[in-house]
């Protein structure tokens, strides 16, 4: 964990452990049901696909909490006070961030948490300049690995912010564990601000994760150029396509990326072999009702305060004190 300078550009990334990636792979592709890491998707291509998948017509969570939290950012904002430190963890281009700050009206410390420093140092000089008044200290960390706040930051009140459903793409004991890991991070008097994406219809769930376009199979299936060009990979893109599914049981969607045919596929020097339709596990989203989500909070150490929805109960936005 360390600071970077605030109105620099540095080209390293602390993801970019060649051997972790390799590793990763190898130990992945070598299972029963075959997977993936999800951390791996997104390289520069990946972040861009990403982006694009926030803005497609079927993808519903990225505006609908952007909507909810302009909704509630007065109040969850309203007891921030000078010098409060207002940390989010896995902050990429901090654009919903922007709303809360909008109605800040005392002098925080925005402290963004993110493995890319390039998306930090671009989000770091963006708000810095719209916000005048802003102390803003990026911190270059891998969130979920981070037992606390750099010293200087100490002390201070903190509230966390994590937006996006991310704590979905984590199995429930797991986001139990990160929920615990993040109070002892944020402090006795932490608060945390996150956003649940909600069970609902299975069409509405897959068409969020299987697009008109084919930019989610896009994103998926970069994951493949991926190893083909960092790890000298054989996959043949042409030979694989993109699947999700709403798993009921579990309460999740799986995304998976399929194989057309019986094949076999290199990667450094170990040869992996598919069955036709055999598929790698690449990612799930795990779904919430309020009182699910509630509950794991409960269980993490959180008291919730509040929650939010939007009028059709898509996605929530939790207060946890
Ligand atoms: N946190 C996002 C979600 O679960 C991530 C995501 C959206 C994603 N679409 C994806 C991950 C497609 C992998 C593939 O909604």
């Amino acid at each position: 964990m360390r600071y970077i300078p605030t109105l620099e550009r540095s080209q390293t990334d602390v993801s970019k452990a060649d051997g972790e990636f390799a590793n990763a792979v190898i130990e992945g592709l070598s299972r029963v049901q075959k997977e993936l890491p999800c951390r791996y998707f997104y390289d520069a291509r990946g972040s861009l696909l990403f982006e694009e998948i926030t803005r497609l017509p079927e993808y519903y969570p990225t505006r609908t909490e952007a909507q909810i939290l302009s909704v509630a950012a007065s109040d969850l904002v309203a007891d921030f006070s000078d010098g409060d430190l207002f940390v989010e963890f896995g902050s990429g281009s901090s654009l919903k961030t922007e709303i809360l700050l909008d109605r800040v009206e005392t002098k925080i410390v925005y402290v963004p948490i993110d493995v890319s420093e390039t998306a930090l140092a671009d989000a770091a000089v963006r708000l810095a300049m719209r916000y005048p008044s802003l102390d803003v200290r990026p911190l270059v960390a891998n969130f979920s690995e981070m037992k606390g706040l750099p010293r200087d930051l100490s002390g201070r009140r903190a509230v966390g912010f994590f937006p996006g459903s991310t704590i979905g793409n984590l199995a429930p004991v797991e986001a139990e564990g990160l929920l615990a890991g993040f109070k002892r991070i944020l402090g006795k008097d932490g608060r945390l601000i996150i956003g649940v994406d909600l069970k609902k219809d299975e069409r509405t769930l897959t068409r969020a994760y299987d697009d008109e376009a084919g930019v989610t199979a896009a994103f998926n299936l970069n994951l493949l150029s991926r190893i083909n060009r960092e790890l000298g990979g054989t996959f043949d893109l042409r030979s694989f396509h993109h699947r999700a599914i709403y798993n009921s049981d579990a309460g999740r969607i799986e995304m998976h990326v399929v194989s057309d045919r019986k094949q076999d596929v290199r990667v450094c020097g170990q040869v992996f072999h598919f069955s036709d339709g055999e598929s790698i596990h690449t990612e799930n989203s795990y779904k919430y009702t309020i009182v699910e989500f509630s509950d794991l909070a409960v269980r993490a150490g959180w008291r919730p305060e509040r929650v939010w929805t939007d009028t059709d109960n898509r996605f929530s936005v939790h207060h946890l004190v």
